[in-house]
């Protein structure tokens, strides 16, 4: 694992550790694109690294259409067709968590993989976010918080106390802005 630098190696490195048919969501899309960082953005390698080698689906949410609608563009333009392996979930996460939740719920579905990377300069909605998906969490999962190491982002700054409590297992992936992976029931 200290070989692991970029989202991409990350998304690799959970991947290969998941069961067929993983359910990851992905709270905050990619909308900065820079083809020359596309190994560090979340969308586009969580599809490539997860979502295609496992047949599994994702649920990207963001309360941002525009963004949307780059992110549709960007993983059109690298020849990926985004809605055979995901669905965009346009809304507040506080307010659109819940209620994919119990869609999945209904289905008796779980939630394989997490990421955490939406709201700026507030500390308690990533913990909210996790409080409204936590009981449809698989038995065994993998959660990852983008910017615990980010000087100019407090958003992860109540999590990671938060997972050690909870008795997760954990590493940081060393990338610009630190990217938290956090296990339960997986050896990491
Ligand atoms: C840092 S960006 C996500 C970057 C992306 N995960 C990546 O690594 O490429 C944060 C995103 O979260 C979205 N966001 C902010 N507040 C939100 C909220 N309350 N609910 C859902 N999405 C939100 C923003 O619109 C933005 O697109």
């Amino acid at each position: 694992m200290s070989d692991l630098k970029t989202m991409c190696d990350a998304c690799e490195y959970i991947g290969k550790k998941l069961p067929k048919y993983p359910i990851i969501f992905e709270i905050g899309c990619t909308y900065v694109v820079n083809q020359d960082n596309l190994i560090n953005t979340s969308t586009n390698n969580i599809i490539q690294q997860i979502v295609i080698p496992k047949n599994g689906m994702l649920y990207s949410f963001d309360i941002n259409s525009d963004h949307i609608n780059i992110c549709k563009r960007m993983l059109r333009d690298i020849g990926i067709n985004w809605s055979e392996y995901m669905d965009f979930v346009f809304g507040d996460s506080i307010e659109m968590i819940p209620i994919v939740v119990e869609d999945l719920e209904r289905q008796d579905h779980y939630i394989d993989v997490v990421l955490f990377d939406s709201k700026e300069h507030d500390e308690d909605h990533m913990v909210k976010e996790f409080e409204g998906l936590k009981d449809q969490l698989s038995e065994k999962h993998i959660l990852m918080v983008d910017d615990v190491i980010n000087p100019n982002s407090i958003k992860a700054k109540k999590m990671m106390p938060l997972l050690q409590k909870l008795g997760y297992e954990m590493f940081i992936v060393p990338t610009e802005t630190g990217l938290l992976i956090a296990s339960m029931g997986y050896k990491l």
